[in-house]
């Protein structure tokens, strides 16, 4: 079990998925790749600060938190793009429409989740729920949820990235 309060990385809502998820293991090293995982369905994607807290949070030395999330092709990495933008695919979102919020980003960048455009300005990625249902369906824009999404406003909220 682990003794000390470890504090995540920030004070998005979605830290407390994977933190439940280490607690019900109680904390042990062995529960990295179900915190990895529970990570990258929240987040759509590991970055650094992901890795060091769950490294901290199971007393797993960083270099092999690392080495599994680089080893298995199902763990993705945060992307190159200069922003990112996590379309959530889960069953709410995917019901009021995440599919056709994919089709649009496809359709004016020529981009599929995993993708980052030629400019190197924009990341596409997928989680499979970001634990905000009832704003279906949403996507995290560099961070920062957005709700009820339309492919128009979807892609007022690109423009909004880049500026
Ligand atoms: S299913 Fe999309 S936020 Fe939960």
């Amino acid at each position: 079990m682990r003794s000390e309060k470890i504090s995540p990385p920030s004070e998005d809502k979605r830290w407390k998925i994977v933190d439940t998820t280490m607690r019900r293991k109680g904390y042990v090293p062995s529960a990295l790749i179900e915190a990895l995982h529970s990570t990258q369905e929240a987040f759509g994607y590991l970055d650094e600060s992901a890795l060091r807290y769950i490294s901290a949070s199971l007393r797993v030395p960083p270099s092999k938190v690392y080495g599994v999330a680089t080893f298995y092709h199902f763990f993705t990495l945060r992307p190159q793009g200069k922003h990112t933008c996590v379309v959530c695919t889960g069953t709410a979102c995917y019901i009021k429409g995440a599919s056709a919020l994919l089709q649009t980003l496809d359709k004016n960048f020529d981009i599929k989740p995993g993708e980052t455009t030629s400019d190197g300005e924009i990341s596409v990625l997928t989680a499979r729920c970001l634990g905000s249902c009832s704003l279906a369906p949403a996507a995290v824009f560099d961070g920062h949820v957005a709700g009820n999404l339309e492919p128009q406003t979807l892609m007022e909220q690109i423009a909004r990235l880049k500026e």
